[in-house]
């Protein structure tokens, strides 16, 4: 089965033929709010509002390792990640989706590990690829197949949050080499790992970095729910095009 966290824009999948809501709990609190369960072209898919349903969880207060855990203890066979983020790299702009291949984190303060306690076996994860390759190429290649075009790679920047950046902050992500830039992406990406679950994402540009081209004298909000409300669609039919695929769909609706 396949498992989607929607984020900002995305509290809902419009496709999702929806049959049930579950509860689930956790050793690690509660997750962001209620699985939604439902079909896609007749494969079974949960869908989890990262921030919440009305989205009242901020990024930093998103309880990540419930939502990895009860996503993956309920059956998810691999968790698709979709987000918002602003961009740096000069050929993006708002609207643009992409899927991408790196991570830099520069979050701070968030429970980032299933391995910690006096009880816990140290463990390191090998994180050079931090998205499944194989999920990342199925999500190119049903982008494709959707018609909806995707720049295929990006060095996503995690920042805390949950004030945006500040101009000068920016230059220094792109100095060190990031595309685009969210709050969301980890620690979500590396306990997925954690688990060993195949995890990848779909970001939606919402706006220009800060200090950038129509962000240059500050960020406007109302501009960004026009660009998502028109952007959002797409992400859902990479996803839409994913199922169509069966790719780690189960028929069965287990
Ligand atoms: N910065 C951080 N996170 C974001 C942004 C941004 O500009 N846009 C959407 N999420």
């Amino acid at each position: 089965m396949l498992a989607i966290i929607g984020g900002s824009g995305l509290s809902q999948l419009a496709t999702l033929d929806v049959s049930h809501r579950e509860v689930l709990r956790t050793p690690y609190g509660d997750p962001s709010g209620t699985v939604t369960f439902g079909q896609i072209h007749g494969h079974t898919v949960m869908f989890l509002a990262r921030h919440g349903y009305g989205h009242v969880i901020p990024p930093h207060e998103v309880n990540y390792r419930a939502n990895i855990w009860a996503l993956t203890q309920r059956g998810a066979r691999a968790i698709v990640s979709v987000a918002t983020v602003g961009c740096i790299r000069p050929d993006l702009k708002p609207g643009d989706v992409l899927i991408p291949h790196q991570i830099i984190d520069y979050t701070w303060g968030r429970k980032n590990t299933y391995h910690e306690g006096h009880d816990s076996r140290v463990v390191h994860i090998d994180f050079t690829d931090p998205y499944d390759p194989g999920l990342r190429a199925l999500l190119i290649k049903a982008a494709e197949a959707a018609g909806v075009v995707v720049s295929d790679s990006a060095v996503y920047a995690v920042t805390q949050g949950p004030r945006l950046e500040t101009a000068a902050e920016i230059n220094r992500l792109e100095r060190d080499g990031a595309d685009v830039v969210g709050m969301t992406g980890m620690p979500e990406a590396a306990l997925a790992r954690e688990l060993n679950i195949p995890y990848a994402a779909i970001n939606v540009v919402a706006n220009y970095a800060a200090g950038r081209a129509d962000s240059r004298n500050g960020i406007r909000f109302d501009a960004i729910e026009a660009v998502l409300e028109q952007s959002m669609g797409r992400a859902c039919a990479i996803i839409e095009s994913l199922m169509e695929e069966g790719a780690y769909g189960d028929p069965s609706g287990s």
